[in-house]
């Protein structure tokens, strides 16, 4: 176990804000974990848990402790003629988990290849891209009790995962810290090329595989979003907006191009980035920060923005699409106030 003093967040935020911590804790273990919530220092101080990092933004100083972990390991569990199940450390980077998966050619994860962040993370907010989610493929996750310290565990159901949602987001939310997930992936692929972009993105490729479908998600990938390690941005800033079946009738009317997702509840899921392109803001520059020329969805650090920056961006693109559209859209990226 490390523990760090007012220390910089900066290599702990994908957006690049410069703030401190007034303590960063990394731990290595499910037992020192343990240990480490019995301490003083946790129960006297707010605490804030991260995994990569990328779905943050700091607003200011964090006036607590920082936790990270570094549980790490892939278990190989049970193998079937079927199926693998694999028990993954909180700790693990995700991307290089996916490249495991799919070197040794289990499927289920390849179209999440190169999401960033870590393992811990992925069920808390319930990671998705290119027409999967990673509730596809989660077995069950090992949890421990803030309160408690005793370990629970989720079974897929019991953590009622949604769209970029789960139980960890909501009722149990800082109630429970992951420190391992087990997946349960396919030994006999079924691959899952349907989503809009991918399919034209495949047919480059003479052999159709796991190996092939990692690679052109990761060209998509690297062609829209920005390399946080080149320009600082959290991935989607927003949620893709829901609409009722009115609303979207009279969207629809007035932008028969716009496109949509059909819920098939009488409610459609339409992209926040396009509603973004459409309000003007693709490519723009206000001061540090900027809305991406390939991705509106996306906003990034030009270089020594703070937090507040990123929020009046945010904030003014929220107003142009209330008014243009009347749809709210709602922040994806956890914002921290300090
Ligand atoms: N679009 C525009 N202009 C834009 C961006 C998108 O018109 O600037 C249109 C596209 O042409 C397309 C539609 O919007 O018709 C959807 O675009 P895209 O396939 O890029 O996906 P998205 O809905 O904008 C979501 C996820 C991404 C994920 C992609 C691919 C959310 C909030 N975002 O974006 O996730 O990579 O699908 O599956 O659901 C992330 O969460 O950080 C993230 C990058």
């Amino acid at each position: 176990m490390k523990t760090y003093e007012n220390h910089s967040l900066l290599p702990y935020n994908t957006f690049g804000v410069d703030v401190d911590a007034s303590y960063l804790v990394e731990y290595d273990s499910e037992e020192e974990l343990i240990q480490l919530l019995q301490l003083d220092l946790l129960r006297e101080n707010k605490f804030l848990h991260i995994g990569g990092g990328s779905n943050l933004l700091f607003i200011g100083n964090y006036q607590g402790v920082i936790l990270h972990s570094h549980i790490m390991g892939i278990e190989l569990k049970k193998l079937t003629e079927t199926d693998v199940f694999l028990r993954v450390g909180a700790g693990v980077v995700w991307d290089d988990f996916v490249a495991y998966c799919v070197a040794k050619n289990y499927g289920g994860v390849e179209n999440l290849s190169l999401i960033p962040g870590e393992v811990g993370a992925t069920p808390i907010q319930n990671i998705g891209a290119y027409g999967v989610e990673v509730k596809d493929v989660i077995y069950k996750v090992e949890c421990i009790d803030v309160a408690t310290q005793e370990k629970r565990i989720f079974t897929n159901p019991e953590c009622q995962f949604a769209y970029r949602d789960s139980i960890f987001k909501r009722d149990l939310k800082g109630k429970y810290i992951v420190t391992a997930v087990w997946y349960k992936l396919s030994r006999q692929p079924q691959l899952n090329i349907n989503y809009g972009s991918l399919v034209d993105e495949v047919k480059q490729y003479a052999d159709i595989n796991l190996q092939t479908v990692r690679q052109a998600v990761i060209s998509i990938r690297q062609r829209k979003l920005p390399e946080p390690k080149v320009l600082g941005n959290a991935g989607s800033f927003f949620l893709n907006p829901v609409v009722d079946q009115n609303h979207f009738d009279a969207l629809l009317q007035q932008y028969p191009e716009m496109p949509y997702y059909d819920l098939h509840n009488a409610t459609y899921k339409v992209p926040a980035g396009w509603l973004i392109e459409q309000c003007g803001w693709k490519g723009k520059s206000v001061g540090k920060v900027a809305v991406h020329g390939s991705q509106a969805l996306v906003l990034i650090n030009k270089g020594g923005a703070n937090g507040l920056d990123i929020i009046n961006l945010s904030d003014s693109i929220r107003a142009s699409v209330k008014e243009k559209f009347g749809i709210d859209l709602t922040p994806e990226v956890n914002i921290i106030w300090g």
